[in-house]
């Protein structure tokens, strides 16, 4: 009870006493240096990012990942958000008779469906044959679809439109930047193992 809480006081600060204090600097330094010794891509990418915390969030927390793997799923989550986006244009379309919204979302969804097209190749027609510095002409395409079609809502002269979509061009454009950094992420540890 009381005596020994007050002898942990005591022997607080002698370094070899296993108390909270010390536990906790032992902590601090191991998870230091798994982090140095699992030199962590996913950390290295996500603080380039737009969005560190869009990055982190798409990817958990799992730092074991290369950078070729964390490009290739950079790719497929864009391409599954993407062709989801789609579909809700699609939706869209189908519920509304209002041309200029008609002419908003099939602008939207040729630049969706333009992006689906090229992501779809990026595997096998680029990473799969080493060339990576493409990527960050597609990073910026990706980011071009959600700005372009956002930007879209406001160009139609004499009306107002609140963008639906929103959220799915916000998403594109912090995925175009994730596919950009990740390209140059893969490009520099290509180069200097080589
Ligand atoms: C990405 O998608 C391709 C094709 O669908 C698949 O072969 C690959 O395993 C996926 N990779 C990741 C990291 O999700
Ligand atoms: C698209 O990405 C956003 C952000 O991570 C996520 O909230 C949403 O569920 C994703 N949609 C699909 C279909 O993966
Ligand atoms: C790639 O290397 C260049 C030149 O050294 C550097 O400026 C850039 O920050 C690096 N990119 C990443 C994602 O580490």
């Amino acid at each position: 009870g009381k005596t020994s809480l007050k002898k942990k006081k005591k022997t607080m600060t002698t370094p070899s006493s296993f108390s909270f204090g010390s536990t906790l600097v032992l902590c601090v330094i191991f998870a230091s240096l798994i982090a140095l010794t699992t030199s962590n891509s996913l950390a290295d990418l996500c603080i380039k990012c737009q969005s560190p915390k869009f990055c982190l969030q798409v990817f958990g927390l799992n730092p074991h990942r290369n950078p070729y793997e964390l490009t290739l799923e950079a790719i497929n989550l864009t391409f599954t958000n993407a062709s989801d986006t789609t579909n809700k244009i699609h939706t869209f379309l189908d519920q509304t008779n209002n041309e200029n919204l008609k002419e908003i979302f099939n602008y939207c969804l040729n630049y969706y469906e333009s992006s689906i097209d090229i992501l779809r190749d990026v595997e096998d027609y680029l990473l799969k044959q080493g060339i990576f510095d493409t990527l960050s002409t597609i990073g910026a395409f990706v980011q071009e679809v959600g700005s372009s079609c956002e930007d879209r809502f406001q160009e139609i002269a004499d009306d107002v439109y609140v963008s639906t979509l929103a959220e799915n061009n916000n998403n594109m454009r912090n995925f175009g930047s994730i596919i950009i950094v990740a390209g140059d992420l893969l490009s520099n540890s290509t180069s200097t193992n080589k």
